[in-house]
């Protein structure tokens, strides 16, 4: 099988001050089954585009067969038997290669771009999260469906997926490659592992780093009293014997001040070794939503309602109540409805034909944030952006720090985020919107396992209105005090 070979790789965006590969050497065979791993922002979809040579680099990468990239823009050309046979190995129904694209839903799509990735020959799939549209069961199709394939990179956040369907993994961490020959919940533990015990080494050297206090308040008394010696050296003495006195004196000094510098150094070295054990370390700084309290216990009532779009129903005899307080999970199948019912909510269902009858009631004045499913509808500026939704600027720049963004990233188009970073741009907007009701519609896509537990913690602990869509079950279980199914 070919190998692919990268040497001394090093790259990173002009005017970005982030240096995201530096002087890389791996070898990738080309039959593995490759989970490609890390946080938001670390370089994923840029190693993609590297390998296929979209973006000039330092060093050189040999050996790569050729491409295609999911999610492409254009399904190739491939022959419909073949597209046919894949559909119905992933469980899908082939004849939705009939259909135009922008009529199925995300998961049908999904299906449909990877059925026509492994129909073609000779091409070597680089796979960039295909999970986020996918349900319980679609992701578990997809994921035996991978497995029974060879020769990959699969880029996802989601781990059991990870899991079922590779044999390797690459890790982009915080200082550099890490490849196992195993799945990544394997590299996972031992990370978890070894960051433990870094946990416990730093504990360890913060206790220690409290007696280097002492210590250097101690070196300190000794210097002033070293210099006193000196300065004593240096006083003129008329009588003879005091040579002797001087000469001693100023050994004492000498032997004083070097037992100091040996002290400071040792100190110093000390506080290095801590940082460089604390820079493998994964953080996440704690983010706050801020809800607010509508006079109407119940704001939303629906009874027996019909939803359509564009005169089609989509839903019907659907019931719905919010208390205030409640944090709802709405759970169903692929194309049930749930995006309508949110963005119907939302009050930006009219763009998109959605229209709904019944019993319908929703709270005078009620104040709704609602989050996208995809990132799509984000242009421009990130100021832009903030000014458009009227969003405190210095509160949006805080949350986004907060969230990992450098300054500099404050200024750039959107479209020079990673896909976690966009999902961050819009989550930390609903976070600035002070709601009585917060309708988020699979907030966690694109987001990495570190932030995912952060905003985990943040919707659990804090006392907010919230519907949601999530496929997360980790999430949806532990925030949600109530699940809806359509
Ligand atoms: N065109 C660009 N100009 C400048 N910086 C960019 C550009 N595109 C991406 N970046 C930055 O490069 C870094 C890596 O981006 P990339 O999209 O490769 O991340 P990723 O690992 O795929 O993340 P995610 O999991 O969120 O998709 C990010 O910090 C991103 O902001
Ligand atoms: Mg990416």
């Amino acid at each position: 099988m070919p190998v692919i070979n990268i040497n001394n790789l090093t790259f990173g965006y002009d005017g970005s001050e982030r240096t995201l590969f530096d002087n890389v050497t791996i070898s990738l065979d080309t039959s593995w089954k490759l989970a490609l791993a890390g946080r938001n922002g670390r370089g994923k979809t840029t190693f993609f585009k590297l390998l296929r040579g979209e973006l000039p680099f330092s060093g050189t990468i040999t050996g790569v067969p050729e491409t295609v990239i999911f999610p492409m823009n254009e399904l190739p050309d491939n022959e419909e038997w073949r597209v046919r046979k894949e559909l119905n190995l992933m469980g899908a129904d082939p004849d939705i290669i009939w259909r135009p694209l922008d009529t199925l839903s995300g998961g049908e799509r999904t299906k449909l771009m990877l059925a026509n990735l492994f129909a073609s020959d000779g091409i070597y799939p680089l796979i960039d999260e295909p999970t986020n549209h996918l349900d319980r069961q679609g992701r578990e199709a997809v994921s035996e469906y991978l497995s029974s394939k060879e020769g990959f990179i699969l880029i996802s956040h989601d781990r059991a997926f990870l899991d079922r369907c590779t044999d390797h993994t690459l890790v982009i961490t915080k200082t550099g490659l890490e490849l196992v020959a195993a799945p990544y919940s394997v590299w996972w533990e031992n990370n978890e592992q070894r960051m433990e015990n870094e946990r416990a080494r730093n504990d360890q050297l913060k206790k220690e780093m409290s007696s280097i206090d002492a210590a250097m308040k101690k070196n300190a008394q000794w210097s002033s009293k070293a210099e006193g010696y000196k300065n004593r050296s240096k006083a003129p003495s008329k009588v003879a014997e005091d040579h002797f006195r001087r000469a001693y004196e100023a050994e004492k000094a000498r032997k004083l001040m070097s037992a100091a510098k040996n002290l400071e150094k040792r100190n110093a070295l000390k506080l290095e070794e801590k940082q460089s054990l604390l820079k493998d370390m994964e953080r996440t700084e704690t983010l706050k939503i801020t809800g607010t309290e509508h006079h109407n216990k119940t704001p939303v009532i629906l009874k027996g309602i019909t939803l359509k779009r564009y005169g089609e129903t989509i839903v019907s005899g659907f019931d719905l109540t919010i208390e205030r307080g409640n944090k709802i999970s709405i759970q169903g199948k692929n194309g049930c409805g749930k995006s309508t019912l949110i963005k119907y909510l939302a009050g930006s269902g009219e763009t998109e034909g959605i229209t709904a009858e019944g019993n319908i009631y929703i709270a005078p004045g009620l104040k709704i944030s609602y989050v996208g499913q995809d990132t799509s509808s984000l242009s421009g500026s990130l100021y832009d952006i903030a000014d458009e939704r009227g969003a405190d600027k210095t509160v949006f720049s805080t949350i986004l720090i907060k969230m990992g963004f450098t300054k500099e990233m404050l200024y750039r188009d959107v479209n020079a985020l990673s896909l976690g970073q966009k999902k961050f741009v819009m989550i930390a907007l609903s976070l600035c919107e002070h709601a009585d009701l917060y309708l988020w519609d699979e907030p966690l896509n694109y987001i990495d396992v570190y932030m995912r537990q952060e905003i985990e913690r943040l919707v659990k602990c804090n006392n907010v209105t919230m519907l949601f869509v999530e496929h997360d079950r980790t999430f949806s279980e532990a925030v949600a005090d109530r699940e809806v199914i359509m």
